[in-house]
């Protein structure tokens, strides 16, 4: 018999100097544009009834109607438990509740993260041929393919 013990856990905002750099790189391999973006960005963090964090997500301001998620990203012990289904959703609220209008992200165009974003409502709306390799100095490789492309998706807030 297996035992499921499902993991408790609060979404809370926290200053982007207590954003774990490891989690960050789960989702975005940039250390240089990590630190472009998240000091004037929204953190929140997934926390642990042990006050560890477990995941997290960043939302920077581009104007005073779009606000874009930079980040969203889950420990890999941690992941497939819903709580990156529960951070993103959270994300929608907390844009929703800033007054912005519409909430973007970018991701590439195969992998399990595009179904993902799109069974909770984002729409794509275009791409950007050769992104991944035009902005990063390394290669990004999803099961063992390489990322090219990236897919923009958006989700109306209003
Ligand atoms: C994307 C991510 C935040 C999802 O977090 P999570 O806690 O695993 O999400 P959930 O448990 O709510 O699952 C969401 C969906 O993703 C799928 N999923 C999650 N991790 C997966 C993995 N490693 N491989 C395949 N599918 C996966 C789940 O099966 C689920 O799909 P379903 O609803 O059809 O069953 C997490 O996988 C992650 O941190 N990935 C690495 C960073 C990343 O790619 N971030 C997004 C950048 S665009």
């Amino acid at each position: 018999m297996t035992i499921t013990t499902l993991m408790q856990y609060t979404i809370k905002l926290i200053s982007h100097t207590q954003a774990p750099l490891d989690l960050l790189l789960e989702a975005d391999p940039s250390v240089e544009k990590i630190n472009a973006y998240l000091p004037h960005s929204h953190c929140y963090a997934a926390i642990t009834s042990i006050n560890q964090i477990c995941g997290l997500y960043v939302l920077t301001p581009h104007s005073s109607n779009t606000i874009e998620l930079m980040n969203l990203a889950v420990y890999p012990d941690h992941q497939k438990q819903g709580i990156g289904t529960t951070l993103l959703k959270h994300a929608i609220q907390t844009a929703r509740s800033r007054h912005y209008h519409t909430l973007t992200l970018g991701t590439g165009i195969f992998g399990y993260q595009l179904p993902f974003y799109q069974s909770l409502g984002f729409t794509p709306t275009y791409s950007i041929p050769n992104y991944f390799l035009n902005h990063y100095s390394k290669i990004i490789y999803e099961s063992g393919k390489q990322h090219h492309h990236m897919t923009c998706l958006s989700y109306s807030l209003e």
